[in-house]
């Protein structure tokens, strides 16, 4: 197995790209299943997660073919399996936004109960209510979740839960809902800029989606769609991640291919604890010249301050002059690096959904282990500083969702390698 290792060192100094958006392009090349004809996706990151979507999008005959310049090809090629198994879900909870085209397109789908993993219980209730309104019967049978609609019509449907809204459940009723007779109306729908993307995708097939990026979609049922060309937008959570990693390092970063509009949360409580963000023709620079500032800071859906960046953000407040406090509300248990920093020194109490990060001097490197994505990537950051060396197992969790992270922060001065352990 891969491990990383990273040796303290000084600041960040560079320019970075930023690829393209992960939760967006799973969502996206999962769409192509909906149409009738091929479609070219633009900007497709090349991580383990879109991998994972692509084997499954074979098993359900809709190839999803990797082309040079990040680009992939997806075409529905035989429509006779629409089986999403364990053992492609259990590696990808995300798998389950096949559901709501599959079913909208072959009238039945089942697709394996997706479970929890490292960040909480993660129940998909939301989309299975979305999908009987617009008419679908659901049973569980051996841990398949069965889906089935001779005919689905639009309906008003609520997607509110007891943590907001629901990203992948937003997607997958507004996918099924293009193909359903009539109107539907989501409301308290995500708002998050992969939902945005995604309904742009779907009415460059002729979908008729309006009003994505609000609470309230709207989506008028069409007979068919067909394929088309998409671009997918810039990865934002990938973004802010180097944007804390310039930060921490009190460096000077330029990000290209970013999309500042879409991290105004995060822009604005990195300005409060004293980074510089500022636009640059159309890149942004970000550099910090000393220790954070404390803050408190609560994760929200967008336009929030994201859950995806939480744990990157704890690094940060790690060394910052003071207390911070660090407010969960989306996945309450999502902690596992906090253990994991302590190990470097961090001075971090967690009660409940609230940690409490009190600064320290400096953090010291260690041999730690990768929990989740954005975990590892947190454990990164602080590896960047941290006194001496910092060893990080499991770095796979890593590559599900940035490419090529240890080459590009290795561009911009880190001290960072990856070993076959
Ligand atoms: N929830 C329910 N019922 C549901 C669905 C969700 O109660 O049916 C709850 C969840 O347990 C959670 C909250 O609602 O408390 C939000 O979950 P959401 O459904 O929005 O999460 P998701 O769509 O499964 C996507 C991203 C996550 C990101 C969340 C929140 C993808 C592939 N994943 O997950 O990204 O954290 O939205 O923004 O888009 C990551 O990239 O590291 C990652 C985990």
């Amino acid at each position: 197995m891969d491990i990383f290792e990273i040796e303290s060192g000084g600041p960040l100094s560079g320019t970075v790209a930023i690829s393209g958006s992960k939760n967006s392009a799973l969502p996206i090349l999962a769409a192509g299943i909906l149409a009738d004809g091929p479609s070219r996706i633009r900007n497709v990151p090349d991580l383990a997660d879109i991998g994972h979507l692509a084997a499954l999008m074979g098993d359900l005959g809709v190839p999803a073919v990797r082309q040079e310049n990040g680009e992939m090809l997806v075409e529905v090629k035989d429509e006779s399996n629409s089986h999403a198994a364990y053992d492609r879900v259990r590696k990808m909870r995300a798998s389950i936004c096949v559901l709501g085209p599959l079913l909208a397109k072959r009238r039945v789908a089942k697709v394996s109960m997706p479970g929890g993993c490292a960040i909480g219980s993660r129940p998909v209730d939301l989309h299975l209510r979305g999908l009987e309104a617009l008419g679908a019967t659901i049973e569980l049978d051996g841990g398949d979740i069965i889906a089935r609609a001779d005919k689905l019509r639009g309906a008003e449907i609520f997607l509110g839960g007891p943590f907001g809204s629901t990203v992948l459940g937003t997607a997958n009723v507004m996918c099924a809902a293009t193909l359903a007779a009539g109107r539907t109306v989501i409301e308290s729908a995500a708002c998050e800029p992969e939902i945005t993307d995604l309904a742009e995708y779907l009415n460059a097939m002729g979908a008729k989606v309006s009003h994505a990026g609000t609470p309230r979609i709207e989506i008028e049922g069409v007979k068919s769609l067909h394929g088309a060309d998409h671009t997918v937008i810039p990865d934002r959570i990938e973004a802010g991640t180097f944007m804390i990693a310039g930060a921490i390092t009190c460096g000077r970063v330029v990000l290209k291919n970013v999309r500042l509009d879409h991290l105004m949360g995060v822009v604005a409580m990195l300005r409060r604890i004293g980074v510089h963000v500022d636009r640059k023709g159309d890149a942004v620079v970000v550099w910090a010249e000393g220790a954070a500032t404390p803050i408190d800071i609560t994760t929200q859906p967008y336009p929030g301050f994201p859950t995806d960046l939480q744990a990157q953000m704890m690094s940060l407040l790690a060394l910052a002059e003071g207390n911070s406090a660090i407010v969960e509300k989306i996945f309450p248990d999502r902690f596992m690096h906090v253990a994991e920093l302590s190990r470097m020194g961090a001075n971090i109490r967690k009660e409940g959904s609230v940690a409490i990060v009190t600064g320290v001097k400096e953090l010291v490197g260690a041999p730690v282990m990768a929990s989740d994505l954005r975990a590892s990537a947190a454990l990164v950051t602080a590896g960047l500083v941290a006194r001496g060396q910092t060893t990080i197992r499991r770095v796979y969790h890593i590559d599900r969702g940035y490419e090529q992270i240890e080459v590009k922060l290795r561009a911009l001065g880190a001290k960072i390698e990856r070993r076959q352990e």
